[in-house]
């Protein structure tokens, strides 16, 4: 039996040093969290759009799928100027595609992310076993209110000055997010573009430049991915896009055939969605505002202007306006149930170890 024992699996108290990424928007249901923890990994739920109620809750839920430990994920606020005229703007590029699907853009465009402060209290009301930030590290009430209910912290981070900026303001754990990675890029520090730096070196240059553990994420899908992260020093892992063909997954069935389907190059970062760089499935919605260098409200407004139209687009099952957030190497995904998955990761892990340490000896 494969036995494992890092910073990351003492201090969670977990078997296998596997972390399903947070993914707010649904994927994480109580179901795949739940699931995830009980087969010895640790489960994470989402929970950036929801606010301290509706956190509440669902951790009630997880409660009752799991005994064991999990971890609730929280963005970061943030709130740029915006214009009238840039909304404006934004609003008319996007009108063809909401009357398509017979709605209406919306009247006005709001921030309509929770309040943060509640959040964070309801999160440690929950009593989880960590709470995870992205798109930067936290305030330091929150850290410090965290920290003192016995509630592990990790943040994301695309560089080292984020990792630095992290552990300085008292982060346990950095998640050290590759280019490869799906979903919303962390970086907060700089453009995001001098932050595209791949898992592989981003791994290794945070384990030099922090003290904290690293645990590696973007673009690992199976036990080879982990036993190269664990190699290169991190502590564990954190897989976003392997769990999203789950059945335990809150995914919707066009974007998960999407998945089984894919090849290589189907993947894009883009800020045409929520006007944060993200990478997913390339799709006509983008590379039509893409080509058209469509007017994009910065985030969280151009998510607010756009959800109407994700929401109408789901509802009708066209793949070509819904925003289908996964990483590079999403072909690799296998649609088995959580537990099998992780099980199968644990056999390759201990293949892809012989091979690597013991294949050149001799
Ligand atoms: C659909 C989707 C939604 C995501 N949502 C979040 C989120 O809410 N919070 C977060 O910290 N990371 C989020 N991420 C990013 C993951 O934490 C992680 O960086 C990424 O999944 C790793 O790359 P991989 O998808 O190749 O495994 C999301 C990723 C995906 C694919």
């Amino acid at each position: 039996m494969t036995t494992f024992s890092t910073p990351l699996t003492d201090q969670l108290e977990i078997d296998i040093p596997i972390l399903l990424a947070p993914m707010a928007g649904g994927p994480t249901t109580p179901e795949l969290v739940g699931a995830v923890s009980n087969a010895g990994a640790f489960g994470q739920f989402g929970a950036a759009y929801l606010d301290g109620a509706a956190i509440h809750t669902a951790a009630g839920n997880i409660q009752g799928k799991t005994n064991k430990g999990f971890g609730i994920n929280l963005f970061v606020p943030e709130d740029p100027p915006i214009t009238a005229e840039e909304t404006a703007a934004a609003t008319a590029a996007i009108a063809e595609y909401f009357a398509q699907f017979g709605v209406e853009p919306p009247e006005s465009v709001t921030n309509a992310m929770p309040d943060f402060d509640e959040q964070v209290a309801s999160v440690i009301e929950s009593g989880v076993k960590l709470c995870s930030f992205h798109l930067g590290h936290g305030s330091e009430r929150a850290i410090t209110g965290l920290k003192d209910a016995g509630i592990v912290t990790a943040a994301s981070a695309t560089s080292v000055a984020e990792a630095q900026e992290a552990e300085a303001a008292g982060i346990d754990f950095i998640i050290a997010q590759g280019s490869e990675a799906g979903g919303h890029r962390t970086t907060w520090v700089g453009d995001w573009q001098d932050s595209m730096t791949g898992t592989m070196g981003l791994i290794s240059q945070l384990t030099g430049a922090v003290s904290i553990p690293i645990i590696a994420a973007g673009g690992i899908m199976d036990g080879r991915g982990l036993a190269a992260a664990l190699a290169l020093g991190a502590c564990g892992v954190q897989m976003g896009t392997a769990f999203l063909t789950c059945p335990e997954a809150g995914v919707h069935p066009a974007f998960r055939q999407a998945l089984l389907d894919v090849t290589d190059d189907a993947t894009v970062v883009t800020k045409t969605f929520s006007g944060r760089p993200a990478r997913g499935l390339r799709n006509r919605y983008i590379s039509e505002m893409e080509k058209s260098d469509a007017p994009i409200l910065p985030f969280p407004y151009q998510n607010t202007l756009t959800g109407g139209m994700r929401a109408a687009a789901t509802k009708a099952a066209d793949t070509d306006f819904m925003s289908m957030w996964c990483g590079q190497a999403a072909s690799l995904s296998r649609g088995l149930p959580a537990a099998e998955l992780i099980e199968q990761i644990v056999e390759e892990y201990q293949e892809a170890a012989n091979a690597a340490f013991h294949s050149s000896i001799g």
